[in-house]
């Protein structure tokens, strides 16, 4: 894997921000201009009634870093390794990424909209954890739809184009602990990998480690205060015919300071089909990818990533040659 710290500082490419208290128009382009250029970019949220508050914001951050420090034991109750569980605790000690174990805890948690008898399923430790994380997935939540709008504003699409089953299940919640390690140069954090729900939202921490991939190269990301990374996951990529990229990107650890973040994730539903929009096909534009259901291509990748040198690949077909011919 080479030394992991082989990476250039983002001022030298540097992540568009979007500002979405500015007029819709403006925003719906600046939001397609930075996803066609590079597929990530920051929205600083500062609209009032619309946005994630920095109470929202500050109470999340507070309730992981208790979560994480709460004793073993309780902690252990949630403990899976079985990835089918939607709620529960795991470490990435327990994986294996080309021979490589990964530096991170995660606390992964399933989220309905309303949230409803969902958070039952939560730790009820720290005390207010399933309060705050109901707050703050809500309006997360929102935020990611109202993105997705102005992107199919400005891609011409259907404005609710994504309300349907290609944003609607459950919304995924991550909370990830990158502990301090001995060792950063060979270990990650969170290895390269492109996301697979529709739509991710991370509230990124102020510790640096979130790197992501551009020309061959990876940038470190230096985000705002307040602000939320965004970037685009694969069926986006496939939903748009490939004008909006699904990018690489993975977490580096370092020697002095732990590193908390919280990923909201907009994720399809299993029995949704996951197929180019017709408004990105035409004689000059044939599908560059397969009609797959959001279930199937969940365990084709599942099964690649495993297999695969690379996860970052959204040709089903090219997946699945591969692994006839790799195995
Ligand atoms: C992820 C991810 C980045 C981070 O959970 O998919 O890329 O900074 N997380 O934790
Ligand atoms: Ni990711």
């Amino acid at each position: 894997m080479g030394d992991l710290h082989e990476s250039i500082p983002e001022g030298v490419v540097s992540l568009p921000v979007i500002d979405l208290s500015l007029d819709r128009d403006q925003v719906s382009r600046a939001i397609l201009d930075a996803g066609t250029n590079i597929g990530f970019f920051q929205a600083i949220e500062q609209v009032i009634n619309h946005g994630v508050t920095e109470q929202a914001m500050r109470d999340m951050e507070a309730a992981c870093r208790e979560f994480f420090a709460l004793p073993a034991e309780d902690k252990a109750a949630f403990y899976s390794q079985d990835n089918k569980k939607t709620n529960r605790y795991f470490s990435g000690s327990t994986y294996q990424t080309g021979g490589n174990k990964y530096w991170m805890d995660c606390l992964r948690l399933g989220c309905s909209i309303p949230v409803g008898d969902s958070k039952n399923n939560w730790p009820d430790k720290p005390q207010n954890l399933r309060g705050v994380i109901e707050t703050f997935t809500v309006l997360t939540r929102d935020m990611g739809m109202e993105l997705l709008r102005l992107l199919c504003d400005g891609m011409g699409l259907r404005p609710d184009y994504f309300d349907g089953n290609l944003g609607g299940a459950d919304v995924i919640v991550t909370l990830n602990h990158y502990p301090a390690c001995p060792d950063p140069s060979t270990m990650i954090g969170l290895p390269p990998h492109c996301d697979r729900n529709l739509l991710s939202l991370l509230l990124p921490s102020t510790v640096p480690g979130l790197q992501f991939s551009h020309n061959g190269q990876w940038i470190d990301v230096q985000p705002l205060p307040n602000a939320f990374i965004v970037n685009f996951g694969l069926p986006l990529e496939v939903v748009t015919n490939g004008m909006l990229k699904s990018i690489e990107h993975r977490v580096v650890t370092n020697t002095t300071m732990a590193r908390t973040s919280v990923g909201t994730f907009i994720t399809p539903t299993k029995d949704c089909l996951i197929t180019p929009a017709e408004e990105f096909l035409g004689e000059e534009n044939p599908p560059r990818y397969h009609a797959v259901t959001y279930g199937d291509f969940n365990r084709i990748h599942s099964i690649a990533k495993h297999g695969l040198s690379s996860v970052k690949t959204t040709d089903l077909k090219k997946i699945e040659e591969s692994l006839r011919t790799e195995t």
